[in-house]
């Protein structure tokens, strides 16, 4: 297995580089942190009511739903319940580092499907690579680090054409999008969606995502995965994040006008940019992205440098905050941007 390491930063700076909620949960799960009790961290936690609850709130069954230690957890499951020697996983690339991470704990073959330079979801291509090997087809929707989206449609035709192979959908940014395949869940034999509090909830910290599918490919998952790997704060803080919609709305909907400010930022200092439907934009910066980091880094703005995924060279993904946020991101980006004019002029 290759090594992963997530680059750490310094905790006072702007994070832009990891796409959580870069400001803050609901305050209704604040108050429910304050009210954890000692017999919450002496006992093991309960899951079958929270996950019960989270059921009905994707109006799935509770057999339909397992809630995880972040989606990370639930992609590790999910290939270690699914992948087997000889198994193919197919991965529209670039994407998501963690699938081919958790895909190397097993002994399958990941089969890579490269999008063309618009970053568009490579459907037609990915249609031909299914062969009766595949064993999953792992779909993040909207995709990182893109933010590109595969249609509903295209979803359904690859659920179809690959009956024997589960297509997974990873749904976590989701509430960016406003667009779901959850609906279909059960009547689609072969569909899993995972979703997570670690973006839009601003739960990254707490680990807790979830897998949703049909109950006999769900009884499988059930196996493997572990009863205790969601903990008990991270239960307890569940319930008042789904029902304050009115936080969640007013998060998204700052991300959003932040998106279209930032956006046209970009395009004013000549960027290339890839049209995003996530809390997050790729942008071409070129040869000297090491530089440009180092640069938004040292301007307290960690922003993350995608160049080793597949057709990225010279591209970073820039994490959408708030307005406020994203105005002083535009400032260092400016500044980053005359001073390595200044250096090329200089030299
Ligand atoms: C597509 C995608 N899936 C899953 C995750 C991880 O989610 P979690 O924090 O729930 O493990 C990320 C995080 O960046 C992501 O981009």
């Amino acid at each position: 297995m290759k090594e992963y390491h997530p680059p750490l930063g310094c905790r006072d700076a702007l994070r832009l580089d990891f796409n959580e909620n870069t400001l803050a949960c609901s305050p209704k799960v604040r108050e429910a942190l304050g009210r954890i009790s000692t017999g919450d961290l002496t006992r093991y936690p309960e899951r079958a009511p929270v996950e019960a609850l989270m059921a009905t709130h994707l109006g799935l069954a509770a057999e339909q739903v397992a809630l995880t230690n972040g989606v990370d957890e639930a992609i590790h499951v999910l290939f270690e319940t699914f992948l087997d020697e000889g198994d193919e996983l197919l991965l529209p690339v670039p994407t998501y580092t963690m699938y081919e991470v958790y895909s190397s704990a097993t002994d399958a073959r990941v089969v890579p499907v490269q999008a063309a330079d618009d970053l568009q979801f490579p459907f037609e291509r990915l249609l031909k690579t299914i062969t009766p090997r595949t064993k999953i087809i792992a779909i993040a929707n909207p995709n990182s680090p893109s933010g590109s989206v595969a249609t509903r449609e295209q979803l359904i035709e690859i659920a179809r054409r690959a009956p024997h192979a589960v297509l997974l959908v990873d749904e976590a940014y989701f509430h960016f999008y406003g667009e779901t395949v959850v609906d279909l869940i059960g009547a689609t034999p072969n569909l899993i969606v995972a979703r997570t509090f670690s973006k839009a909830y601003g739960l990254a910290g707490l680990r807790l995502g979830l897998l949703a599918g049909p109950v006999e490919l769900m009884r499988w998952i059930k196996r493997v995965l572990s009863p205790y790997s969601v903990n008990s704060l991270a239960l307890a803080c569940l319930p008042p994040a789904l029902e304050d919609e009115g936080y969640l709305d007013w998060y998204v909907g700052e991300v959003l006008a932040a998106r279209t400010e930032f956006e046209a930022a970009l395009d004013k200092a000549g960027l290339r940019r890839w049209p995003s439907r996530a809390n997050f934009v790729l942008v071409e910066i070129g040869a000297r992205h090491q530089e440009f980091t180092r640069l938004m880094s040292a301007a307290g703005v960690l922003v993350r440098d995608r160049s080793s995924d597949p057709g990225c060279e010279g591209r970073v993904r820039i994490t959408i905050g708030t307005r406020e946020q994203m105005r002083k991101a535009a400032t260092a980006l400016n500044e980053a941007l005359a001073a390595l004019r200044a250096r090329n002029e200089a030299q």
